[in-house]
């Protein structure tokens, strides 16, 4: 009970915007938002959904908005069934005209890519999801700049930097994909963003996050210093560096699970080739369990970062939560995500949803 108040004291503190969601705390899970999905989210709106009547929404705008709001009664963020089939050939009129054709191509081509042999998800893919975390996630509320414009890969000075070790398999792959997709439209940010919910939905058990196109690209380096700086801060540094981009230490708690997938290499050299958790192409929620464990499994490599979380008090009952349910945690991993994906987006109203172009989850 007292975790529970301190969390969200702690929440209440972050956000202004929480207190409307925590009116929600009182229902029940099976009503309509539930009381842990409400005080995950901080319930802040971004740049032109913050000022944008409800009238004026596109469908896109309004899932986002809703999704940011933690309005789970309204859209869900993860949409497991919706099956997007292109109207035509790659390059036929019919084709052309609809702005997700060409997205389910590239979806395709990605998909398959993604994948080893055993049907898990291979390095590709989680550099891919790595990938779409260090270009959005460079944007600053406080600071501006950076953000979800495919900079991380536009320039060439932003992929240099030493927070983008380990990108490069996949740095590669996406040049190669912008270089056959650019003439039919496809714009970078789009393709990392994309990428990276294919990426985790080609994961055994992986979220299907609802997916959007229509970002502007941008090949300004991102202001450095904006992603953790290494596996070794503490639990309070990285939750004031999430709470700055409007991500809440509950968003913060999800996205990391991304770790289920993880191989490290460089954080410790010396035990290179060493994963976050004992299956690391499963997007299972063993990460979780294996990190907060007293006695993880021989071979798993906690980051001190992931541990810390783990065991900080605001934060505890959330990653117990995630440990023992699946569903519950690809829900938040997927709002979290959406979130994300948007960060340093002008002009959010403007773009398109496409999730029925992902593979439907494994
Ligand atoms: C919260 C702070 C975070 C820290 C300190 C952190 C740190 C790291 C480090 C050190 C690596 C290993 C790189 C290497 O040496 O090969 C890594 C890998 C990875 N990270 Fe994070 N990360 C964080 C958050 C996230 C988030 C939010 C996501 C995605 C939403 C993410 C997705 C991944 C993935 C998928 C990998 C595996 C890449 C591979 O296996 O090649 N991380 N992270």
């Amino acid at each position: 009970m007292k975790i529970r108040y301190v969390f969200l004291l702690f929440l209440g503190l972050a956000s202004p915007g929480v207190s409307r969601t925590l009116l929600g705390m009182n229902k029940s899970l099976a009503g309509e938002i539930s009381p842990a999905a409400a005080k995950r989210q901080t319930g802040e709106l971004l740049a032109d959904l913050s000022t944008l009547p409800d009238a004026a929404l596109s469908p896109a705008g309004w899932t986002i908005k809703n999704i940011l709001l933690g309005n789970r009664a309204a859209v869900s963020p993860q949409d497991l069934t919706t099956v997007y089939t292109a109207p035509g050939p790659l390059d036929s009129s019919e084709c052309r005209r609809e702005t997700c054709c060409v997205w389910k191509y590239i979806a395709d081509a990605m998909a398959t890519s993604f994948r080893d042999g055993a049907g898990r998800c291979n390095e590709l893919a989680r550099q891919a999801v790595r990938l779409g975390f260090h270009d959005a996630g460079t944007w600053s509320k406080s600071a501006g700049g950076g953000g979800a414009d495919g900079s991380v890969l536009l320039a060439p000075s932003e992929l240099a930097r030493d927070d983008n070790r380990a990108l490069e398999v996949v740095a590669a792959q996406m040049a190669a994909w912008y270089a056959e997709w650019r003439p039919r439209g496809a714009r970078m940010a789009d393709l990392i963003q994309m990428g990276a919910v294919v990426a985790a939905a080609s994961c055994p058990l992986g979220p299907r996050a609802r997916a959007f196109v229509g970002r502007n690209d941008s090949a300004t380096p991102a202001p450095p210093d904006r992603l953790p700086s290494a596996a070794n801060s503490d639990a309070a540094a990285l939750a004031a560096l999430f709470a700055d981009k409007t991500l809440s230490l509950g968003e913060l708690v999800a996205l990391v699970g991304a770790h289920t997938t993880s191989v490290q290499r460089f954080f410790d050299p010396l035990a290179a080739g060493s994963p976050q958790d004992s299956t690391p192409g499963v997007w299972d929620t063993l990460y979780y369990n294996q990190t907060a464990s007293s006695d993880p499994p021989q071979g798993v490599f906690r980051f001190p970062s992931d541990l810390a979380l783990s065991q900080y008090p605001p934060a505890r009952e959330l990653w117990q939560t995630f440990a023992n349910a699946q569903a519950v945690w690809n829900d938040d991993f997927a709002a979290a995500y959406v979130h994300l994906s948007v960060l340093g987006v002008e002009h959010i109203n403007d773009l398109t949803e496409c999730t029925g172009v992902l593979p439907l989850s494994g």
